[in-house]
């Protein structure tokens, strides 16, 4: 399998983390023949600072030239507390979002049992966590008219949805729910919105379609408490761009760390992965972020390439890592790794001749490297 694959670092600690990424990526390659090609562009920040715009031409350009996207993280606090800045590096996000219609963006919520105590919440609550949102991500109150009014005191932000955007999401969401524990749960306010009401008439109508997966429809408002409180009823969450942005961040709190997170947008032609966490500016440069969002990230590659045993073996890498007590500062801070170490670990997993599943030699083998 031969794949390019465009390399988007961005800001803060996205460039350590994707190369730890990377270095797994090249890992996986060389034990299972692939041929990856990367092609690195500048986005964020970093790209205002060279070229003045967050999404140079020449960085969609290598996204629209390659198989698949790998993304770091962006933002600088420079541009955080001046609300009048008309450049900002969010932009080149969205830009890039919408110019590739990647339109259904997909993060998975899964606790690791020996991390438990790592979530605020009580272990009960957050044991056998097993879910996945599925969020439009090109749509909606993100991408509507806005301005001020002609009165400068007022401001606005339309929301608006097309059947079509709905349906095409929905339908992934019926399919991933088909594959797993075949229960999906529209999360929307349609006691108050009118494109909550089309949301809900929409999935329905097409629920027919999927007979096997059970429907379930919650008001955003309870659907953020019952994640605190009942995490586990949900299987396959479907929502509209906003409230799937806000419910994400808030799934978080249960695995314990924002760095464990991976995320995959999905377009019609091409996709991008990344960690669900922001640039981290606090940490950058100080090989101490959790590259496990962008490794992990790099593994739902691998499953759109259809490469499901080398997404599989990546998973069961740093699982096997976690369960061990390894893990940067935000999981382990009495012991913790460096960020290029846990990375350098992982690539030697899943480049082991051996199934390390359950293998005490490799136990051996994991002590004297650390
Ligand atoms: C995310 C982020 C972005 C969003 C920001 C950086 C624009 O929070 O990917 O969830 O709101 O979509
Ligand atoms: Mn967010």
């Amino acid at each position: 399998m031969k794949k390019q694959i465009a390399v988007l670092p961005g800001d803060g600690i996205g460039p350590e983390v994707v190369k730890q990424a990377i270095k797994v990526l090249d890992a996986i390659a060389e034990r299972y023949q692939f041929d990856f090609t990367y092609d690195y562009a500048d986005i964020g920040a970093i790209a205002i600072d060279k070229t003045g715009n967050p999404l140079p031409d020449a960085t969609l350009e290598a996204c629209l030239n390659s198989d698949a996207i790998l993304f770091g993280a962006i933002g600088d606090p420079k541009y955080d507390n001046d609300p009048s800045l008309k450049v900002r590096p969010e932009q080149g996000l969205l830009r890039m979002r919408k110019s590739l219609e990647l339109y259904a963006n997909i993060r998975p919520v899964t606790t690791y049992p020996t991390l438990l105590h790592l979530s605020p919440l009580k272990k009960e609550y957050v044991d056998n966590v097993d879910m996945v949102i599925y969020r439009e991500l090109i749509s909606g109150i993100y991408f509507g008219e806005k301005g001020r009014t002609e009165d400068p005191e007022g401001a606005y932000d339309v929301c608006s949805y097309q059947k079509t955007e709905i349906e095409r999401i929905g339908r992934l969401a019926f399919e991933a729910a088909q594959k797993r524990r075949k229960k999906l749960t529209l999360v929307d306010k349609a006691n108050v919105l009118e494109t909550s009401r089309l949301w809900r008439h929409t999935i329905q109508e097409i629920a027919a379609d999927y007979p096997d997966v059970s429907l379930d429809m919650m008001f955003v408002d309870n659907a953020a408490m019952q994640l605190i409180v009942a995490p586990n009823q949900f299987d396959v969450m479907v929502t509209s761009n906003l409230f799937g942005d806000i419910l994400s961040d808030e799934s978080s709190v249960l695995v314990g760390s924002l760095g464990l997170m991976p995320s995959a947008s999905v377009g019609k032609n091409t996709s991008l992965f990344e960690p669900i966490h922001g640039s981290y500016p606090q940490a950058a440069g100080k090989n101490i972020a959790n590259p496990c969002g962008a490794i992990l990230s790099a593994a739902m590659m691998l499953d759109s390439f259809q490469q499901f045993e080398a997404g599989d073996r990546i998973r069961a890498a740093v699982k096997f890592l976690l369960e061990k007590g390894i893990g940067t500062q935000d999981l382990n801070p009495k012991k913790p790794q460096t960020c290029d170490y846990f990375g350098d670990l992982v690539a030697h997993l899943v480049h082991l001749e051996e199934d390390f599943g359950a293998s005490s030699e490799l136990d051996d083998q994991i002590s004297t490297i650390i």
